[in-house]
């Protein structure tokens, strides 16, 4: 039986948590906000997909909690908090523990929104398989460790690092994705995954901060004004050419751009609220860096040319600021 881990149980990792439990996986959970329910009565998921899930996983507050609790250690631990600055340093600091006490070492899952966001565990724990996950999983929790999910489920795996794996490297992948299948959910397992982080970046780094910014969700913004389709568009074909400087010109092709945009115009009004703007709206800390500051950086260094985008990074990194310095609204970190 695979002992997993799973840090950060909001939507993504409440619902990985029943998949896991009921591919018999044993499963515990560091929970914050929905600890007490989430001990009470465990998970409950009620899916278009899967039908209605549950799952008691073993609930603790803490990683140093659970690495007490759980002698012979954990084989995976699932990484499904938010990638901002301030989690991603709370979690190393964390992870700390349950990865360097033990001679036998966890793999970690990375399954987060955004680019770059393995890097600071693989310099933190060098030696540490590292599984980097793309989530296709639209879920809200709906109250707390009460989630609903609709319409799609898609887990894309691949190693980080992608070159020169070692095979013990490819053997806890595929155990993983086995064990993801194990529970009815749908894996692919993927050479090189930061393809499938380009490709899911396409439209979510452009409409994340202009829906933001706006507090409007996509389709109710395209409606409102004429040209914000074009320059939503416009956004889009910028992170295409920043892909293209990376090598990733098969994956982010003009027709990929097009179906985006073409998803965005085929939803119901008033569109999907994507997750910045839901944290904009509540005041939470947004994923600023990992969903659009990251793809400025390489752009910069590629030397490629993305006036739009450095325009959007500026104007968010600003709005996250001051609703976290509480500025604006209330604050309800
Ligand atoms: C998995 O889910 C199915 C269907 O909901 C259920 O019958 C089964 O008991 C579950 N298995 C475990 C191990 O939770
Ligand atoms: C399941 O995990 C918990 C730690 O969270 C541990 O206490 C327990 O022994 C594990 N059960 C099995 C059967 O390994
Ligand atoms: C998994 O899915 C298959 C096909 O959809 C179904 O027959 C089976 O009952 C499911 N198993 C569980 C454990 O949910």
């Amino acid at each position: 039986m695979y002992n997993v881990l799973i840090f950060g149980t909001g939507s993504i990792g409440g619902v990985y948590a029943c998949i896991l439990s009921n591919a018999s996986a044993n499963v515990t959970c560091v929970c914050r906000s929905n600890y007490e329910e989430a001990r009470k009565n465990g998970f409950a998921v009620t899916s278009s997909v899967f039908g209605r899930l549950h799952a008691r996983p073993v609930i603790v507050r803490s990683v140093q909690e659970a690495t007490q609790s759980c002698s012979d250690g954990f084989h995976f631990i699932v990484l499904c908090t938010k990638a901002t600055k301030e989690t991603t340093s709370i979690t190393l600091e964390a992870l700390e523990h349950a990865v360097n006490s033990r001679s036998k070492f966890p793999t970690l899952v990375i399954i987060q929104n955004g680019l770059g966001v393995e890097e600071s565990f693989h310099i933190a724990f060098p030696s540490t398989v590292i599984i980097s996950g793309v989530a296709y999983l639209p879920t809200t929790q709906t109250s707390p460790a009460v989630f609903s999910h609709s319409e799609t489920e898609h887990l894309h795996l691949g190693l980080y690092p992608s070159q020169c794996p070692s095979v013990s490297s490819q053997t806890h992948l595929h155990d993983f994705a086995r064990l993801v299948r194990a529970g009815n959910a749908t894996v692919t397992v993927h050479d090189d995954i930061q393809r499938e982080r380009w490709k899911k970046i396409v439209a979510n780094g452009a409409l994340n901060p202009v829906c933001a910014l706006t507090r409007c969700r996509d389709r109710e913004l395209i409606d409102l004004v004429d040209v914000a389709g074009a320059m939503i568009m416009d956004v889009m074909q910028e992170i295409a050419s920043v892909a293209s400087s990376q090598g990733y010109e098969d994956v982010v092709t003009q027709a990929v751009v097009e179906a985006q945009y073409a998803r965005c115009l085929a939803r119901p009004y008033p569109g999907v609220e994507p997750s910045m703007m839901a944290d904009a709206r509540l005041s939470r800390p947004m994923e600023v860096y990992a969903i659009v500051g990251e793809m400025v950086s390489i752009a910069r260094q590629a030397r490629i040319d993305t006036p739009r985008l450095k325009m959007l990074y500026v104007l968010i990194t600003g709005l996250n600021h001051a609703l976290q310095t509480g500025r604006e609204g209330t604050s309800q970190v």
